[in-house]
């Protein structure tokens, strides 16, 4: 088969590769210089549609309505945008090898695709119940969402099983968020997690205990503290039940599964350094081989403000790394360079009528503040992580646009603070004084 030749790849075509199309034609490429390389079958798009709008019963979102860069307020790069650019899209093409010393990708079809500069954003796949054994895993109805196929399937689901029972197992990002707009699609839900309390890698008891209260009063089931350890089906194979490590067992038409996601470095193992799962980078996204790149929920980068390595599966910094691997690579083409990247975490969620932000490190010791009522009208209330007598982390529920900048800004800025009763007085007051 024949090989093709571009000055700049990207592997995958998700979040990052949107950015970063967009910030080389900002920068100035020629046609043909850049192509990307992609298993779906559709223009880079806003991930995190799929488990809000997607899957709204009225009024959906569907593409091209939000390819990328409309998420963060950018322009909408439609397919004839790339095209316009002189921008490759190599769609529904997934490469099973890539082999950095000849600088070359092998797709399934036995295409080569060759590169002077790559730059990896092949992102996370879902961790499936399939992966542990969990017996009968594979039954029909059983859905994962990563992609825009998985969305498509659970929207079918949510038209075939009108006004059913869904299981949702796992108590993370996809969890909550899957089982609001479940809920909201007339379905009866309740979903089952391990741990005391939902989203333990960043909520508080505090915080968590307002949003259980708020799934509860809006009809979801919570039930804590156990897993999935098996499942049954009829006999055209579509899962009915599932079974509780605890003995018990719910019944379900659809099962949605968010317990969690890997990055997808397994094409460069052996090839490139690698540190906390993903693949090393240096503060400019460049990997342990010179001109091969890494962004996105893949890279381990250097937290400036932390002073440690980390890695971020969120959709702020996949824009934003792969602004800043294009800008170095450009600018190291003209013998300059660029800043380091300075990152500032930033998380959100949406779900039912609430939004939340977090900016910073959770770490350190916590105070509540603000009005936590979940049967609130409009509950609003936050959260400060403090250590070393400075706050490191902020949390808002229902903030406005001014409110989420400044704890944003108190995330940043680090202030010292000596009472912590006088801080949880304060609460968001504390933060529009910085
Ligand atoms: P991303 O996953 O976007 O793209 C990777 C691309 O690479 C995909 O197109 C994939 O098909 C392709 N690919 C992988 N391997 C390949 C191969 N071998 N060959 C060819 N192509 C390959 N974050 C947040 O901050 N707020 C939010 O609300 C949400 N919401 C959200 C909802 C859902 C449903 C998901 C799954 C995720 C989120 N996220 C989020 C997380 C956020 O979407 C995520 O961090 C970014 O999409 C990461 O961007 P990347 O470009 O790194 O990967
Ligand atoms: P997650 O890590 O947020 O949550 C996984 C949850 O599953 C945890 O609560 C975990 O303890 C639980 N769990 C683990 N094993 C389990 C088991 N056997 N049974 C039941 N529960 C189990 O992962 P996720 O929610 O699957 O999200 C996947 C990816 O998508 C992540 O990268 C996430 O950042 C991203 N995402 C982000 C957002 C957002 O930022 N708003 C939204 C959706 C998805």
């Amino acid at each position: 088969m024949a090989e093709k030749h571009f000055k700049y790849v990207i592997l995958g075509g998700g979040v990052a590769a949107g950015y970063a199309a967009r910030e080389f034609a900002k920068q100035g490429i020629s046609k043909g210089e850049l192509a990307i390389i992609s298993k779906e079958a559709v223009a880079p798009y806003e991930r995190p549609a799929l488990s809000k709008g997607y899957l709204f019963p009225q009024g959906a979102a569907r593409l091209p309505g939000f390819h990328t860069c409309v998420g963060s307020g950018g322009e909408r790069l439609l397919p004839e945008w790339y095209e316009e650019k002189g921008i490759e899209l190599i769609l529904s093409t997934e490469i099973v090898k890539a082999d950095l010393s000849s600088k070359s990708l092998t797709s399934a079809a036995g295409a080569t695709f060759t590169y002077d500069i790559l730059i990896i954003a092949t992102g996370s796949s879902v961790i499936k119940l399939t992966d542990f054994g969990v017996q009968g895993a594979d039954a029909n109805n059983i859905l994962y969402l990563r992609e825009i196929d998985d969305a498509d399937k659970l929207v079918a689901a949510i038209q075939a099983k009108k006004d059913g029972k869904a299981v949702i197992v796992g108590g993370g990002y996809i969890g909550l968020e899957l089982s609001a707009v479940l809920r909201l699609n007339n379905l009866d839900v309740t979903m089952v997690y391990p741990e005391p309390w939902c989203m333990p890698r960043l909520f508080t008891a505090g915080i968590a205990a307002f949003y259980e209260g708020y799934y509860a009063n809006k009809g979801v089931k919570i039930v804590k503290g156990t897993v999935a350890v098996g499942f049954d089906s009829d006999s055209n194979g579509d899962v009915t039940a599932v079974k509780l490590k605890d003995g018990r067992v719910l019944d379900a038409d659809i099962v949605v599964v968010g317990v969690g996601g890997r990055p997808l470095t397994s094409l460069f193992k052996g090839q490139l350094a690698e540190e906390k799962g993903g693949i090393k980078t240096d503060a400019f996204f460049q990997t342990s081989v010179p001109g091969v790149y890494a962004v996105g929920d893949v890279a381990t980068f250097p937290m400036k403000l932390y002073g440690d390595l980390r890695r971020v599966e969120h959709v702020d910094h996949s824009r934003k790394s792969a602004e800043q691997a294009v800008k170095a690579i450009k600018a190291s083409e003209e013998g300059k360079s660029v800043e380091e990247y300075d990152y500032l975490p930033y998380f959100y969620s949406r779900s039912f009528d609430l939004a939340w932000q977090f900016y910073g490190d959770n770490v350190g010791d916590t105070v509540l503040f603000g009005d936590n009522d979940p049967a609130s009208a409009k509950p609003k209330f936050g959260s400060y992580w403090i250590k070393d007598g400075k706050i490191f982390g902020a949390f808002l529920e229902g903030g406005s646009a001014d409110e989420n900048n400044a704890i944003a800004k108190v995330a940043r800025v680090q202030p010292a603070v000596s009472d912590l009763n006088v801080l949880t007085q304060e609460g968001l007051q504390f933060a529009a004084k910085i």
